[in-house]
């Protein structure tokens, strides 16, 4: 029997060590937050010289918990690509406060049963306090509610399987279905799950600012219309992966009522600015959503995974995910049952690490980290435009901005090549990681600046290595035989 279980049938560990094993868990995790800024960004799991690790057999004999953790550090977490790290500037960044990591220990701790009100009402009264604060910030009226889900994604798709419900009583047949080209593509894969005709799904040329043009929506609806199709779903961006646009909301909210359609709001990104007084004014229509996404595990600063799907009427869920069984018989409808206002039965505690962190932080020091982040690529994009090679090809919104490097003698393939090149060296450089994006066909460096610890001189540092990379590389690309400058930078 292993030194640490004192009962092998009842896997029971003593106190000791199991206090032992947790203070060295916290221990890893606040030297990984304390110690993140000196860590390479981007860091690669080499399965060759892992092999032994990747090959073990199962263990028959447990090993002590020191060992375990140890190979953990070796092999897991010091492989990470750090999506918490102050340069990640790709994708959307993760950038989790310590205070969410704490919650969820907390919520596996005691594996909470977030389903019933019977096996822990407080935590939905948690997820309804949560759901309140957010609905009422973003202007929704009383009789709104919502859910947490693991993403934006599952968010997405749940959000449209309301609509369904809601519109048609549970069948696609000839609807229509309309949004931007800058629509994340979980869209298309939550409709495609539904078994939407994807030939029905509108996705409309965005304009110069990659918003949906709501001229070319009304268009679109008419057309559709006249073809005998039932249009029935709007979906507008409030804040979009690429470029962090925002689409008219109002005026669609405006469509949409005229015509009797459905509104669903893609915030899982970028709704959370809609916090800060000085940008709120970009989301007006918020409250008008039908349904709405916002992720608190991309731009609320929580752990994944983290997502909460906003109805106008906490009705609605009900209607669309409440089933009954003889073994939940015991539990009583009129309670708050979370299992019946979305897809999971058994789910985690995920609204507690967003509450405890705005309990402990305040929703003010959210919201300057949230105003810093869009001050952040103003900035990158003020430092990248004093370039002559450097094209801004999107204006910095909501904390996202995209340029690229340009040079007149050179073809457009080339150019695109030249700057996945630039992304890809610097990003292999380890000093920070920046993605490409197509916009309008062409490749460009996007990125995006939602870490709070981020500083003015990350930014300096990481577009001056992007300038440095770009020349050696425009040289190398035009013959001149230099090698790619992966090192020394
Ligand atoms: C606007 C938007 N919607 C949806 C998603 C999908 O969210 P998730 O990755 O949490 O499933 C993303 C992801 O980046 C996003 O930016």
């Amino acid at each position: 029997m292993p030194k640490n279980v004192r009962n092998l049938s009842q896997l029971a560990f003593t106190k000791k060590s199991m206090k032992k094993m947790g203070y060295r868990v916290i221990d890893m995790i606040v030297e990984h937050h304390t110690s993140i800024r000196n860590k390479k960004v981007r860091n690669r799991y080499d399965g060759t010289t892992s092999d032994s690790f990747l090959s073990i057999p199962p263990p028959r004999v447990g090993e002590s918990p020191e060992r375990v953790l140890k190979i953990i550090e070796q092999h897991i977490t010091r492989t990470l690509t750090h999506i918490d790290h102050p340069r990640y500037f790709a994708f959307i960044p993760g950038p989790a406060h310590y205070v969410g990591a704490l919650a969820d220990t907390i919520a596996s701790g005691f594996n909470i049963f977030a389903s019933t009100w019977f096996d822990a009402a407080a935590a939905a009264q948690i997820e309804t306090t949560v759901i309140g604060w957010l609905t009422n910030l973003f202007g929704f009226d009383k009789q709104a509610g919502g859910c947490f889900t693991s993403g934006g994604s599952a968010s997405n798709l749940s959000g449209l399987a309301v609509a369904r419900q809601v519109m048609l009583g549970g069948r696609w047949e000839d609807a229509t279905i309309y949004a931007s080209d800058q629509t994340h593509a979980c869209i298309r894969k939550g409709l495609r799950i539904l078994g939407f005709p994807m030939d029905n799904f509108r996705e409309l040329v965005s304009d110069s600012n990659c918003q949906l043009p709501v001229d070319l929506l009304r268009q679109a609806i008419q057309r559709d219309r006249k073809r005998g199709k039932r249009p029935v779903c709007v979906i507008a961006n409030a804040g979009t992966t690429n470029t962090g646009a925002i689409d008219s909301i109002d005026s669609i909210a405006n469509v949409c009522e005229l015509e009797g359609l459905w509104l669903h709001v893609d915030g899982a990104f970028g709704s959370a600015a809609a916090l800060s007084r000085q940008h709120q004014q970009a989301f007006r229509g918020l409250g008008r959503a039908h349904t709405l996404v916002i992720n608190p595990h991309k731009w609320l600063f929580q752990p994944l995974d983290s997502s909460i799907l906003i109805v106008r009427d906490a009705h609605w869920l009900i209607q669309t995910f409440s089933v009954s069984a003889e073994y939940l018989q015991t539990l009583e409808t009129k309670d708050v049952n979370y299992f019946d206002r979305g897809i999971q039965l058994s789910r985690s505690f995920r609204a507690l690490k967003f509450w405890m962190t705005a309990k402990i932080l305040g929703l003010n020091a959210i919201t300057k980290a949230i105003e810093h982040g869009i001050k952040l690529a103003e900035y990158a994009q003020s430092m990248a435009a004093k370039f002559p090679d450097v094209q801004v090809t999107s204006d910095a919104q909501l904390a996202i901005v995209t340029f690229r490097f340009f040079a007149k003698e050179m073809t457009e393939a080339d150019i695109d090549c030249w700057n996945e090149g630039i992304a890809k060296t610097i990003t292999d450089s380890g000093f920070a990681v920046v993605c490409t994006t197509k916009l309008k066909g062409k490749t460009v460096l996007r990125f995006c600046t939602i870490h709070p610890q981020t500083t003015r001189q990350d930014i300096d540092e990481t577009i001056r290595r992007l300038v440095t990379i770009a020349r050696q590389l425009k040289r190398t690309l035009a013959g001149e035989g230099l090698e790619p400058p992966t090192k020394g930078l």
